[in-house]
């Protein structure tokens, strides 16, 4: 099947590349086709960094630059785009960029190995905050470093190198130039799309799903990435749903916010915590910031993980999805989308569209508990977010998700049953983690036991209770980085 010319920009040139494979990864084009090895693979499956490479595409007057893993990203993905890799960033005298300066003048490099990744990420944190005039605090610099691993546990200079970055010469970036090339590459594009069909409206995506049942659907690739790079699966067409203007977009309304299912997590997170800014630390423990950067909502959702973190808030939320389909569309509660672990009711010739959530009441009290064996950049063992309509001590209604202990993404029906219409008691919140223990019979599996599963899903709604009663914890969320420095 033909294949599209992919086309980028690289330090400011037009690069083009013919015959790629649609299932080629960018990090493969770029260390064996290009030659360009400065970008390292560390594991190959979006975890570490050591890959991380900047994408920017136009927004507004300038750009918005991404930071990204490039093992899972597929390289037909980028086209269009302007792309930056550790290799790009020192001036053609030799001079370093500031992410680099601070990495050397802070001692931020130990093997090495990582180090292009940590540079790519310093690089995309220049230009979303420094180059902004925004300071970058401890806290700044170790969310944004947060899909970066170091092995020999070098984090302190490398944090360092972060808030170094400001005070050096500044480089800048002729962004509305940049703009300007890719406007013009965007408005010519190569012909003919072939095996990676990329549409750009919904219209084109719904007559390309229609037209190709059997293609791949992609959005990110921090799923369908994985089933390439450790599963070696091939995909001869590919449907990728990131272009569609439509789908890209978050819709404010009275009484729901509408989320594209192309929005990327980090944006769709900044949607939902703008409404809730409890959902905050929740949002930046989702997987690494390069992984949120390219990982949609509506991936997450079609992917339907039971492990998957935010169906649970969804669930939690009262969350609509809306499917469509040259046939028409329909709208469903979230959890009534799955029938089966990594199972849905999504038709071969539909694509999941939106993701509605409905807005905050002044009643709502809401919380999202993930428990994973690390901290940041890890996929949940368990998931609870409980969400409460409280008429003083009344419970109105409560709204259960939960994640990691069923089949697929759950509503917790028993517990919210137990609690609906009952006075919000001690002994209520009692009964409600008994009831949560008894409606799931979780696994077993390398994250956690079903035993510890069960036990720690009973005891998170207890947490729920005593925070609820303003009762502060000791938490890792109040750990501050610079008092352990
Ligand atoms: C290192 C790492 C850490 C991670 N951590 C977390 C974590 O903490 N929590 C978590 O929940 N997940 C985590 N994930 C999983 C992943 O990032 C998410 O599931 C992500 O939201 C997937 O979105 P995507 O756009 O990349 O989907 P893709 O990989 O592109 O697609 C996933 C699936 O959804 C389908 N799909 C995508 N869009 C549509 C659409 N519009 N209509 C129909 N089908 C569609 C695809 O066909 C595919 O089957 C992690 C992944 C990695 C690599
Ligand atoms: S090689 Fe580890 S995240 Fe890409
Ligand atoms: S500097 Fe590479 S693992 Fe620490």
């Amino acid at each position: 099947m033909e294949t599209k010319t992919i086309r980028f920009l690289r330090r400011g040139e037009p690069i083009s590349l013919a015959n790629v494979p649609p299932d080629r990864t960018l990090l493969e084009v770029l260390r064996e086709d290009l030659a360009c090895t400065g970008t390292k693979e560390g594991c190959g499956e979006g975890d570490c960094g050591a890959c991380t490479v900047v994408l920017a595409e136009p927004e507004g007057e300038g750009l918005r630059f991404r930071a990204i893993n490039s093992c899972i990203r597929l390289a037909h993905s980028v086209d269009g785009m302007a792309l930056w890799t550790a290799e790009d960033l020192a001036a053609e005298d030799g001079a370093l960029h500031p992410a680099q300066e601070a990495m050397v003048q802070c001692h931020g490099t130990q093997c090495g190995f990582c180090t292009p990744g940590f540079v790519m990420s310093l690089f995309g944190m220049y230009q979303n905050h420094v180059c902004k005039g925004e300071a970058v605090t401890r806290e700044l610099a170790q969310a944004e470093l947060s899909g970066n691993l170091c092995r020999c546990t070098g984090y302190r200079p490398i944090l360092d190198a972060a808030q170094a970055m400001a005070g050096l010469p500044p480089v800048r970036v002729d962004q509305a130039r940049v703009a300007a090339q890719l406007r013009e590459m965007n408005e010519a594009p190569a012909p003919g799309q072939g095996a990676y069909l990329a549409p750009k409206s919904l219209a084109g995506l719904l007559a390309a799903r229609a037209a190709h049942p059997q293609a791949q659907i992609v959005a990110g690739c921090t799923d369908v990435g994985l089933w390439v790079t450790k599963q070696h699966r091939q995909f001869a067409q590919i449907l990728d749903v990131t272009r569609v203007a439509e789908l890209r977009r978050v819709e404010q309304y009275p009484h729901h916010i509408a989320i594209g299912a192309a929005v990327t997590l980090s944006d769709a997170f900044a949607a939902l915590v703008a409404d809730r800014p409890q959902l905050k630390t929740f949002g930046e423990r989702f997987a690494g910031l390069p992984v949120r950067n390219s990982g949609t909502l509506g991936g997450n959702v079609a992917n339907g993980s039971p492990i998957g973190d935010s169906m649970p808030v969804l669930i939690a939320l009262g969350a609509n999805v809306v499917l469509m389909s040259q046939r028409g569309h329909r709208e469903l509660p979230l959890e009534q989308l799955y029938t089966g672990y990594r199972q849905n009711v999504i038709a071969a010739d539909e694509v999941l569209a939106w993701i509605k959530v409905p807005r905050p009441t002044k009643a709502e009290q809401l919380k999202a508990y993930k428990i994973s064996k690390r901290y940041d950049d890890d996929i949940s063992a368990v998931c609870l977010v409980v969400n409460l309509t409280l008429d003083g001590d009344l419970v109105q209604r409560a709204s259960i998700g939960a994640g990691g202990v069923a089949a697929t993404p759950v509503r917790a029906r028993q517990a919210e049953a137990s609690l609906n219409g009952q006075r919000w008691t001690q002994q209520a919140a009692q009964r409600a983690a008994a009831a949560l223990r008894a409606e799931f019979q979780p696994i077993s599996d390398m994250r956690a036991s079903a035993a510890y599963r069960s036990e720690v899903l009973g005891n998170l709604m207890q947490r729920f209770w005593l925070e609820s009663q303003g009762l502060t914890q000791i938490n890792l969320e109040s750990f501050e980085l610079e008092e352990a420095a």
